[in-house]
């Protein structure tokens, strides 16, 4: 658990306030024995789920100068699958997500960015559609306007539009975002979702974004 928004009074002792680990991106107190002790156990249960040893048959689906991204289908040997299932965990548990059970296992497709220090620190994961509902910026029609609960909450438009595939989770390792991973792991399943056509951006859609998921979105979208 972070402790982001703990307010702590620095009365001048060397290891007092918050800090955050280089290596799995925690933030927290290394004055405080709990959390020490709560950094100690995600520390390693997220290096461990993120560590990519290398498989004997990885499905090579776009290299870059930083990493690659692997594609993973459910009919990959256990040792993808378990990896998959690794990560999905640690994204689920970060996007505060309950075990969501995927529409269609057998067609979910996951795209794993693989640095060149052997982790995994993106991850996408998509599924089949046929339709979506527009997720509208600007909270419309008197009953909204005005309203503090509404304008917080994404306003979707009811009208179902024809989309082909939906991103169920997209995630990119906090220590490196901001670096175009997102961005390469759409453009990839864009490439690769539907073999030999490219998708158009109104043919994907982003199930229930969050708020990074949206501003990213919205970036992705307009470019
Ligand atoms: N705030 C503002 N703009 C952003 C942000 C942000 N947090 N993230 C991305 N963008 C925009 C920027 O314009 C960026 O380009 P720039 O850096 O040149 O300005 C552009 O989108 C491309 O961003 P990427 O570098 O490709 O995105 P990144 O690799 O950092 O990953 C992501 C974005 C996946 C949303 C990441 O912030 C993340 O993992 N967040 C936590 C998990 C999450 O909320 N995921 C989305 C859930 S929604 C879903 O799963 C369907
Ligand atoms: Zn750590």
């Amino acid at each position: 658990k972070e402790t982001k928004d703990q307010l702590v009074i620095d009365a001048g002792q060397k290891y007092f306030g918050a800090t955050m680990c280089k290596s799995c991106g925690m933030i927290y107190s290394a004055s405080n024995p709990e959390d020490e002790m709560q950094h100690a156990q995600y520390h390693h249960r997220f290096l461990e789920g993120i560590k990519y040893t290398g498989w004997k048959r990885e499905r090579v689906v776009a290299e870059f100068w930083d990493g690659k991204i692997l594609l993973v289908l459910p009919r990959d040997p256990s040792y993808a699958i378990r990896k998959v299932t690794d990560v999905q965990e640690l994204v689920d548990y970060e996007l505060g997500f309950q075990q969501v059970v995927p529409k269609c296992p057998e067609k979910t497709k996951t795209f794993l960015f693989v640095s060149d220090d052997k982790r995994v620190v993106g991850c996408l994961i998509a599924e089949p559609i046929k339709q979506a509902f527009r997720v509208l910026s600007e909270p419309t029609g008197p009953e909204s306007s005005g309203s503090k609960e509404n304008s917080r909450a994404w306003q979707c438009s009811n009208v179902p539009e024809h989309a082909v595939c939906g991103i169920s989770r997209l995630w990119v390792f906090k220590l490196k975002r901001r670096k175009r991973i997102a961005r390469r792991l759409v453009d990839t399943l864009r490439n690769c979702f539907m073999f030999g056509c490219f998708l158009s951006i109104n043919e994907i859609a982003f199930s229930d974004p969050t708020q990074d998921g949206k501003l990213f979105a919205t970036k992705y979208c307009n470019t």
